[in-house]
């Protein structure tokens, strides 16, 4: 059995913080963080909204999208670093507030990869016949964990929540190929302690024009196809000088490859699922078409799916 997606979703806060507003709390300027990042502005939820909230609204879309009801659902994945409270987790919230009384529930820990992880688990008990209905969310409320006073990280994050229904596709099309891995010593490089996010910017950008690249590269490989046959490209939206990197790898032309950095900026496991509703809902992902989804984040991770749209 074949699988892929069967519906999308996507939540954003209305709350908009642009880079101008930045400039008035900190030391910083719009040009700065438009040239260096590519972001404009990125949302922020309010103190009522929290990740569990976000998650619900995305998935209920994606439910819709995939004409698919709570009742049916077998499984739920939630991606997130930044969970409401470390349990019960966000999916047994969303197991309640859906009506998905006979799914199972779990949420998952890969950072910015983290949709890419539960992309992949969630395909595995499709293709095995176990499940036929699975919701994969990826949702932060970075907001939470932003330091506020350091300007080398508070100007790249944002909030939202992206969702996909997964199911079984005709043959050829779905997931054709995956690459997921992790080296732990890197975990120096991006974390939390206390309550706060740390990040060394310069060694994760390193790690991430490399890896993004390879994984892109790799995944293509297994699928059997070359970087001509690919369509499009959904990359986790972290720096647009590191998307770009990736980008030139496959020989891929600026319209190709999802931007959403410039309106929301990195909104870690979620970036990948609200890239890809918004660009399916613009028409710029089509029935048939060959794409390429890759993140890489804290743990350091990464994770790369090659996939034919449609059912
Ligand atoms: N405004 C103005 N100046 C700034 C700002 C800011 N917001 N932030 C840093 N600077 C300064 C620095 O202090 C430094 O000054 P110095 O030279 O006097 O010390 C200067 O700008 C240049 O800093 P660099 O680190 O060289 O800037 P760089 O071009 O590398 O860009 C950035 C920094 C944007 C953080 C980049 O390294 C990056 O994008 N790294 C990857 C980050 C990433 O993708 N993280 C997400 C991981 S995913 C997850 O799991 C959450």
């Amino acid at each position: 059995m074949n699988a892929g997606i069967h519906g999308v979703g996507r939540y954003v806060p209305e709350q908009v913080l642009t880079n101008y507003d930045l400039e008035k709390r900190m030391d910083t300027s719009d040009e700065w963080i438009r040239t260096r990042t590519g972001i404009e502005e990125r949302r922020i939820a309010p103190d009522d909204i929290d990740t569990s909230h976000m998650a619900e609204r995305a998935a209920r879309i994606a439910l819709d999208n995939a004409g698919v009801s709570g009742e049916d659902v077998d499984l739920i994945i939630v991606a997130t670093v930044t969970p409401d409270q470390p349990f019960p987790s966000v999916s047994c919230q969303l197991q309640e507030r859906l009506g998905a009384t006979k799914a199972a529930a779990m949420d998952l820990s890969a950072a910015c990869s983290g949709f890419m992880y539960g992309i992949v688990t969630a395909s595995q008990f499709i293709q095995t016949g176990a499940y036929r209905h699975i919701l994969v969310i990826g949702v932060e409320k970075l907001s939470k964990i932003t330091n506020w006073e350091d300007r080398n990280t508070a100007v790249l994050f944002g909030d939202g929540a992206g969702a996909v229904v997964m199911g079984p596709v005709s043959e050829g099309k779905g997931i054709l190929s995956y690459d997921l891995g992790s080296d732990g010593s890197g975990g120096k490089h991006l974390y939390q302690e206390g309550d706060l996010l740390y990040m060394n910017g310069r060694e994760v950008f390193k790690f991430a024009v490399r890896q993004m690249g390879e994984s892109c590269v790799n995944v293509i490989d297994k699928a059997g196809l070359t970087k001509d046959d690919i369509d499009f490209l959904v990359p986790h939206q972290a720096n647009i000088r590191i998307m770009n990197a990736a980008r030139e790898r496959l020989n891929l032309s600026e319209e190709k490859m999802s931007k959403t950095i410039k309106k929301y900026g990195n909104t870690s496991a979620a970036s990948i699922g609200i890239s890809l509703a918004e660009e399916v809902e613009a028409g710029k992902i089509k029935d048939g078409d060959h794409i390429v989804l890759v993140g890489f984040g804290g743990g350091l991770t990464w994770g790369a799916i090659c996939l034919k749209w449609g059912k």
